[in-house]
């Protein structure tokens, strides 16, 4: 339990290597605002897919706590992000979620914006007024295998090396050529960290996600999991898939560039992917020839994860609200050829991901109704929260620059 006049320095220097954070960084409105600088609009976010946005003006809103962005297919074809804050006096330009449009008209007093972002219309203003000074502010975008990712910065992180090391694996897996087959939105009333660590460690699988746990072997200890790694990777090359690790993730990023990190983890044998009775769920991805049984883990970034089974690839991104909630969107991506209701079945192909969160909800949520409690006080990790570790003390690393 701390003093509330520790300053945040201090909490950060004080804090114990390899124990939970203290409370005030879950807790603490002045933490957020300082994570919501430092951390939140720093880093690059996974904001959905390409194919989302096939058609000029087609656009959609990504919200990252007190921040809008609009994503739109400008009328020559490219992909481009703009703040959603009027140049008069600062309302939300676009109130939609989504559509399509040749132009965003405030709906405040009716400033236009063709989708570039120029101010094309804006009534009574005097004669020395000039459009051109006033269009939208821009967001960072960087399109990666057809995922999209923003940066609420002007000057992001690079993301040169996991461009580079991740081609590769986005390759294999057809990235560019899938389709959003589910999009499905998981408010979480906890604070964002919480949702982020527990997404981090498998420590809890065993007693939260029966049907996971069957599946994935991520709680084994390493001489099970090394027995069943190697059947995976015996079997990769004549699927079509290459053997590749990348860890450049949180601390281990290296300096300037945005974390990044890849690894296939076999599933249990008889699991072909991460399905109900571990039997496809939808077409092979990319060139694969076969299923291989196993799962990768692909990482960019704080807050975006992916998970590529050998016929689909979920992708998780937590955004933060604000201090006490977060959001967690859920993106179940298949082959962009893909029929539903033919080639797969949308209940079959989310079921897995859909409980699994609905259970991770609950417990975040009761992790988070106990961190605020005035008995909380910070506990040691086990063995197998070292990625959570890992992940915190990047958080406090970017806290303390
Ligand atoms: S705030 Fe947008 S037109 Fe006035
Ligand atoms: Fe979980």
């Amino acid at each position: 339990m701390t003093n509330d006049n520790t300053t945040i320095s201090d909490l950060i220097a004080g804090q114990k290597p390899g124990w939970s954070l203290d409370q005030r960084f879950y807790t603490d409105p002045e933490i957020f605002d300082l994570e919501v600088e430092r951390i939140i609009t720093r880093n690059w976010i996974l904001a959905g897919h390409q194919s989302e946005l096939p058609e000029p003006g087609d656009f959609k809103v990504v919200k990252v706590a007190n921040e809008s962005a609009i994503i739109v297919r400008t009328q020559s074809g490219e992909l481009r992000a703009h703040a959603n804050v009027c140049r008069h006096r600062g309302s939300l330009v676009c109130v939609e979620s989504r559509g399509n449009t040749r132009k965003f008209v405030c709906p405040y007093h009716g400033w236009t914006y063709d989708n570039d972002g120029n101010l094309i219309a804006a009534r009574n203003m005097p004669a020395d007024f000039r459009k051109e000074d006033h269009g939208l502010h821009s967001v960072s975008l960087e399109v990666l295998g057809g995922l999209l990712f923003i940066c609420l910065s002007d000057s992001p992180p690079s993301l040169a090396g996991a461009r580079r090391d991740l081609a590769e694996p986005l390759r294999m897996f057809g990235f560019e050529n899938l389709k959003v087959a589910s999009h499905r939105v998981y408010p979480i009333e906890a604070n964002w960290k919480l949702a982020i660590e527990n997404y981090q460690e498998c420590y809890h699988c065993a007693t939260a996600h029966p049907d996971y746990a069957r599946m994935h072997t991520l709680m084994l200890d390493a001489a099970k999991r090394d027995r069943v790694q190697q059947h995976m990777l015996d079997r990769m090359e004549a699927c079509g898939l290459r053997d590749m690790e990348f860890d450049f993730v949180d601390t281990c990023a290296r300096p300037g560039e945005q974390g990044y990190g890849y690894s296939r983890t076999a599933l249990f044998d008889g699991y072909k992917t991460g399905s109900r009775d571990g039997q496809p769920v939808a077409p092979l991805l990319g060139d694969l020839k076969d299923y291989d049984g196993g799962a990768s883990d692909i990482t960019v970034g704080p807050f975006s994860f992916l998970l590529a089974y050998s016929d689909h690839v979920v992708a998780y991104i937590f955004t933060p609200v604000d201090h006490r909630s977060c959001q967690c969107d859920i993106y179940w991506l298949v082959r962009n050829d893909a029929v539903e209701g033919k080639d797969y079945d949308l209940e079959e192909l989310v079921w897995l991901w859909d409980i699994t969160t609905e259970a991770d909800k609950r417990i975040i949520v009761n992790n988070w109704k106990g961190v605020n409690s005035r008995f909380y006080q910070p506990g040691p990790f086990s063995g197998m929260e070292r990625l959570e570790r890992r992940y915190i003390e990047w958080i406090l690393q970017e806290l303390a620059a």
